[in-house]
């Protein structure tokens, strides 16, 4: 029986870490211990987002500019897991104070948890979507890996979203917490819907920010081969492919990408109180969304 089967069989289900729900089996209490005084490098990356924000897909465009030559047909064909590794997830136990420089990092981390280098050293990427479709991404999520218990009632799920008891806490912790903090990083804020929106334009702010000055071809490359099409195709790219033991046969890790999705699950009721929670928990936060809640 391999690594995963054997998580999948003896683990379920959330575990509270410094107040944030975690996966057992996934995240270890040791691991994410140590990450606070993770030593950071001057050129490190760390894409840092509330799950089902655009993670994989800054994990994908992070591997094109970093790591191109291990992403190619053959033998060298890394997952993109590899190649821009969650830092909470440690399951394969890789040392990453060995790993090579450029080291591409991504993670979910709240605020609280991060390694303090990063407050004077390395590069972040904050992305942050529209919550309502996160909370729908995120439920469907739920019911579509089997390391989590399955969320049969929307309504059910969305009342625990909006109370922080889901897998990574709160949305509005999360997000409230960055915005509050990030001058005290070197920091690029994007949206996912910014990525929608203008896919070239994010893929060019994000090179220029990391300093990479790269020609219209190459920015032709990279948009082109990070659509949501193409990824969906690629292996590599998918969790679901990655680790089949964690997930259901039917879905998949990379399942919509569209902006707006909440309103295809959310009743007026929902979406009403929503806005009155999301409205008394972000008024003191200075955000530039044009979400569409
Ligand atoms: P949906 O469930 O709404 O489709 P994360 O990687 O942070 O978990 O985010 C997952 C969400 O990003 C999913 O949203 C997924 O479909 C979407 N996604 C992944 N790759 C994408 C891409 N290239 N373009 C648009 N959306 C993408």
């Amino acid at each position: 029986m391999g690594e995963e089967q054997k998580i999948q069989i003896t683990s379920l289900g959330l575990f509270p870490y410094k107040g944030i729900n975690l996966v057992r089996g996934v995240h270890q209490v040791q691991h994410l211990d140590s990450l606070e005084k993770f030593e950071i490098r001057g050129d490190d990356i760390v894409a840092v987002t509330y799950p089902r924000s655009g993670t994989t897909w800054t994990q994908y465009i992070l591997s094109l500019l970093y790591h191109g030559d291990q992403m190619t047909e053959g033998s060298n064909k890394h997952p993109i897991q590899e190649l821009v590794p969650l830092l909470e997830d440690n399951i394969r136990r890789i040392d990453y104070n060995n790993k090579p420089s450029t080291r591409t990092f991504a993670s979910h981390l709240h605020l609280s948890s991060i390694p303090q280098g990063l407050r004077e050293k390395g590069k972040l990427i904050y992305i942050a979507r529209n919550p309502k479709d996160v909370a729908v991404s995120l439920f469907h999520l739920h019911n579509f890996t089997n390391v989590l218990e399955s969320e049969p009632d929307f309504n059910i799920f969305l009342i625990k979203f909006l109370k922080g008891e889901v897998l990574w806490g709160s949305w509005f912790d999360h997000v409230a917490d960055w915005y509050a903090h990030k001058d005290e990083f070197d920091i690029l804020s994007l949206t996912y819907e910014d990525m929608i929106k203008d896919t070239r334009g994010a893929v060019v702010r994000i090179s220029n920010f990391l300093g990479k000055k790269l020609d219209d071809q190459t920015i032709d490359t990279i948009v082109d081969k990070s659509t949501f099409k193409n990824m969906k195709e690629d292996p590599q790219a998918r969790r679901d492919k990655q680790h089949p033991a964690f997930f259901e046969q039917s879905g998949s890790f990379i399942r919509k990408g569209k902006v707006g999705d909440w309103k295809t699950m959310f009743t007026v009721a929902q979406s009403e109180t929503f806005d009155h929670i999301y409205m008394k928990k972000m008024k003191d936060v200075p955000l530039e969304f044009d979400w569409e809640l």
